[in-house]
């Protein structure tokens, strides 16, 4: 079986004030000895101070979104090569509070994915199926049309990371069977593996989805699930340092 290093990232979405770098901070100072990868996306605001505050550790800041264009006339979005000139590392493409805040389809993400690329930063594509979809057994079919529409040509485990985020269990305090997990994220590895060959094996697949430090060790434990990407409890480090522990 291939080693893939784990990867815990979190999303604090339209969360935290400058107050709150003290979590950062936090964050970064329970991660020394941490044996995978950590990342942080705090919104844009905070992304250049996030950045100072984890500076000389492995703790990486990344943004939550990007626009595809590499500057413009674009109000209010924000370029890949801005979030890589603030000293981002990595960007969330396609959540699904994207898709559906936004109206943003698979094209776009796809788009936005390569625009990371482009500004050498790694991107957390997210996919995942509505409570609607799951219930009329449409879970797979929905990811493979979804990593067939979004995922750029030329996808490297160095720039790519998969998130599997049911829509149902983002910020429900609901999860899937470990059982459905496991089927979900071997789906999009063969996938992966049907669409570009051997380097799909060492692409990391994250869940999303309600993950705390309660569940995190057991779901982090099922086979092809290369880490964690998580919303509400990646906003106190405490949590989310639990979390990181269940990943190492
Ligand atoms: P949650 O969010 O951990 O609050 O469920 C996950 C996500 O949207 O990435």
């Amino acid at each position: 079986m291939v080693a893939r290093k784990p990867l815990v990232a979190g999303n604090w979405k339209m969360n935290g004030l400058r107050a709150n770098l003290a979590e950062i901070a936090a964050v970064r100072s329970g991660i020394s000895d941490a044996r995978c990868d950590v990342a942080i996306c705090p919104p844009t605001t905070l992304i250049t101070e996030a950045i100072d505050a984890a500076a000389g550790s492995q703790l990486m800041i990344g943004a939550q979104d990007c626009h595809p264009a590499l500057s413009g006339a674009h109000t209010g979005d924000v370029s890949a090569e801005m979030v890589a000139d603030a000293g981002g590392k990595l960007v969330i493409v396609g959540h699904s509070e994207r898709r559906t805040d936004h109206k943003e389809a698979d094209a776009l993400v796809r788009a936005k994915a390569e625009a990371a690329w482009r500004a050498g930063l790694m991107a957390i594509l997210c996919i995942g199926e509505t409570e609607a979809e799951r219930t009329s057994g449409a879970t797979l079919s929905v990811l493979e049309r979804q990593i067939a529409g979004s995922l750029p040509e030329g996808s490297t485990a160095a720039r790519l990371v998969i998130a599997y985020e049911p829509i149902w269990a983002i910020g429900t305090g609901l999860t899937p069977s470990e059982d459905d997990i496991a089927a979900a994220h071997a789906h999009i590895r063969s996938r992966l593996l049907d669409m570009i060959g051997a380097e799909a094996e060492l692409i990391r697949i994250l869940y999303g989805g309600s993950v705390k430090p309660s569940n995190a060790a057991s779901i982090l434990s099922l086979d092809d699930i290369d880490g964690a990407l998580v919303g509400g409890a990646s906003l106190k480090a405490v949590d989310f340092l639990g979390i990181v522990a269940a990943a190492n």
